[in-house]
């Protein structure tokens, strides 16, 4: 048996509520913008993924007109900084509805250093940045969703192993439903090869 749900015949938020609760974990992007005034901003944001390989594209979604979109419609750059365990608290306090104007940086605490290509800066401490100019943007309903391209990535040497990221020292968090978070803990994470067909039959 199922329980069936039906969008049309409930509230957008409960909807809302049931597909964040089964599209899940999701990365979450830490989304640094500058406002036209030069002020910084800074947000999590876990609708968030790659959406082109080449170029390299990222994409993450406004729900509403949120400071960091206003931003990246006004400056057209933003830096996408990876949201690891140890700033857990950090990422969630900048979450905070703070009015227009205030600088997330500061009113939280989080070290920033400026990026290489684009004028938002880097949350210092994250292991990964990735600095991106605005591609487009697309409208869907009551959100949008914002594409870069990734000009630059910069990742801290600590978390390269033989130059690769290592998933146990990027330590990713992810949004669950409600206010859950997932964290991956090293023995969560298995591996396994992707089989071709050339190879299936042989199995
Ligand atoms: C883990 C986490 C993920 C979030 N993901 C999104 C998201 O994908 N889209 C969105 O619009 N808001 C998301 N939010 C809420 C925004 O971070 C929040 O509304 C924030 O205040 C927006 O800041 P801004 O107005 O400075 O852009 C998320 C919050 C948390 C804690």
């Amino acid at each position: 048996m199922r329980t069936d749900f039906d969008p049309q015949a409930m509230e957008p938020f409960a909807f809302y509520q049931l597909l964040t609760a089964v599209v899940v974990p999701r990365p979450i992007a830490w989304v640094s913008t500058l406002s036209s005034a030069g002020t910084a901003n800074l947000a999590p944001h876990s609708f968030f993924t790659v959406a082109c390989v080449d170029p390299p594209i990222v994409q993450f979604t406004s729900v509403g007109r949120k400071d960091t979109l206003v931003n990246v419609e006004a400056t057209r750059e933003f830096v996408v900084s990876f949201a690891s365990e140890p700033m857990f608290e950090q990422i969630n306090d900048t979450a905070t509805d703070f009015p227009h104007g205030v600088d997330e940086f500061e009113a939280v605490g989080v070290e920033r250093e400026p990026s290489l290509r684009v004028k938002p800066p880097r949350v210092a401490g994250a292991p990964v940045a990735l600095e991106c100019r605005l591609h487009s943007t697309l409208c869907l309903g009551n959100s949008t969703v914002v594409f870069g391209e990734v000009l630059h990535a910069a990742v801290d040497e600590a978390v390269l192993v033989d130059g690769h990221p290592e998933i146990g020292l990027l330590r990713p968090l992810s949004r669950l439903g409600r206010n859950e978070w997932g964290s991956t803990a090293t023995d969560g994470v298995r591996e396994i090869a992707r089989i071709r067909y050339q190879d299936w039959e042989q199995r």
